[in-house]
């Protein structure tokens, strides 16, 4: 299923929706997840933490979202984080100076180049304004971090581009307090913000999103000594070599040199196993090394976990070897002390880093899940199990007959371990499509027999299968269905 039919889902069934939309000046880029999508992405994160922070041993952190100005005069993001923009004279429509010359002319010139190169294209290839083909002023840069003021005298401060900055900055403490030995992982979920000029696609290109970051502190003189490759080493990944996707173990691309070191091989196989696990489905992914012209302005060297969705590649994941370059600046700024002993020897970590936007991640795997069951004419998300906002639905099969009264006692009892829906309402089918649409691998139907012998239905989701189960059974039967794996 397309991008529009995952809209029309996320708009009716409560997964996500545009943000204060009642008014007719909600801004674009701004959305909300609805009691589904919060369930969703409530156990996606769970994942994250139980496949990354957890089986890595990293420490977790929960930084401000408003950052002082000096973070982000160390980070370089004041001066560099800034796109290159262009104004039409006429009609006062504001683009992308690198995409619209992309588009009009399919020319590449890098996002980062000098101003002066997007003005000698638009002129030599009279680049004009497509909306009203107006002539185009200079290419001018326009910083992407949300300024604000803090206080009544309005010092200046900045909502987080990236939540990593309070790691870096927050390093030496965290270090120290949490006795920490190299190489060690930070790990830190939250928003960020971008003031992008063109958001769009719902989820993909956002102004506020969840990020899940994940810093790797090493010491750059042992990235081959990582004897926890070993975990990974028969992990299929898949990785664009020239034009093509080629699949092999880490242990292979390590071998070929198409990844560089044990470390970064072993965080990208952990990454594919933990995106096997939310059910996205990896045979559709690839890793793809940038460019020096794609690139971060911190990056040395960045892989783009992509997956193939019917809008085309989308990146999920960054992993950026940021070297020494936060540290360091940091260091520099503040006056602090950032260098770690590690085997006797004084050293400035360097930094290895996966950055997950989560919202992209989350419709990926709507779309990855969804199915057009034209047989049984129903929609179906299958999600795994433990990703599903709602692990079962309760439904009585009519209302009369003490029907209504057992049904509410057994959904009592589920709902303090599951996420459990109680509906009485509607023809049965229609309850059932509904439960479908939203991931529910299970409804339990409670009907005349149950009033004889404690025994329900249960319907599994995927397989339209029912199985009588006795009442005393259904926490166990459920728990083990919807477990991890
Ligand atoms: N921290 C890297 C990024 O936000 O893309």
């Amino acid at each position: 299923m397309n991008y529009e039919q995952i809209i029309q889902l996320a708009l009716e069934r409560g997964f996500y929706f545009p943000s204060c939309e009642i008014y007719s000046d909600a801004q674009a880029g701004f959305w909300e997840y609805g009691p589904s999508g919060v369930g969703l992405k409530n156990k996606f994160v769970e994942l994250w933490r139980r496949e990354l922070v957890r089986r890595d041993r990293m420490l977790e952190i929960d930084g401000s979202q408003i950052m002082s100005q000096s973070v982000f005069i160390a980070s370089g993001h004041l001066s560099s984080f800034a796109d290159p923009i262009v104004t039409c004279k006429k009609c006062k429509s504001i683009f992308r100076a690198d995409k619209l010359i992309m588009e009009f002319t399919s020319i590449v010139v890098p996002e980062s180049a000098d101003l002066a190169e997007f003005d000698k294209v638009i002129s030599e290839k009279r680049v004009a304004c497509p909306k009203c083909k107006g002539e185009l002023d200079q290419v001018r840069r326009f910083n992407m971090m949300f300024k604000v003021g803090v206080g009544p005298e309005s010092e200046p401060a900045y909502l987080r581009p990236e939540t990593c900055q309070s790691i870096f900055a927050d390093f030496p403490r965290l270090f120290k307090t949490m006795r920490g030995k190299l190489p060690i992982g930070i790990a830190q979920i939250g928003k960020s913000f971008r003031n992008e000029i063109s958001p769009r696609q719902s989820l993909l290109r956002l102004r506020e999103f969840y990020q899940a970051e994940i810093e790797i502190f090493c010491n750059p003189n042992k990235l081959d000594d990582l004897e926890k490759f070993s975990e990974v080493e028969n992990t299929e990944i898949r990785l664009m070599v020239g034009n093509e996707i080629k699949k092999m173990t880490c242990k292979e691309a390590l071998e070929s040199k198409i990844l560089p070191n044990r470390l970064v091989g072993y965080y990208l196989g952990l990454l594919v196993e933990f995106y096997q696990k939310t059910g996205i489905d990896t045979n559709k992914s690839r890793f793809r090394k940038l460019d020096d012209k794609e690139k971060a302005f911190y990056a040395t060297t960045a892989f783009d976990f992509e997956v193939e969705t019917t809008i085309g590649w989308l990146e999920l994941v960054a992993c950026n070897y940021r070297s020494d370059y936060d540290l360091k600046s940091h260091a520099n700024l503040s006056k602090e002390k950032f260098e770690v002993i590690d085997d006797d020897a004084k050293i400035l970590p360097h930094v290895f880093e996966l950055s997950m936007g989560i919202d992209r991640s989350l419709y990926t795997i709507l779309e990855h899940c969804i199915r057009d069951d034209k047989e049984n004419e129903r929609v179906v998300l299958s999600l795994k199990p433990y990703l599903a906002p709602i692990h079962v639905g309760i439904l009585s099969l009519v209302k009369k007959d003490g029907l209504a009264e057992k049904t509410e006692e057994i959904f009592s009892r589920m709902r303090t371990r599951f996420d459990a829906f109680l509906d009485h309402s509607g023809a049965i089918g229609r309850r059932y499509r509904r439960l479908d649409e939203v991931g529910a691998p299970f409804a339990v139907t409670v009907d005349h027999q149950t009033l004889q012998d404690d025994t329900v239905t249960v319907r599994s989701r995927d397989s339209m299968s029912q199985e009588r189960v006795k009442v005393s059974e259904l926490d166990s039967h459920i728990a083990k269905a919807t477990g991890y794996p």
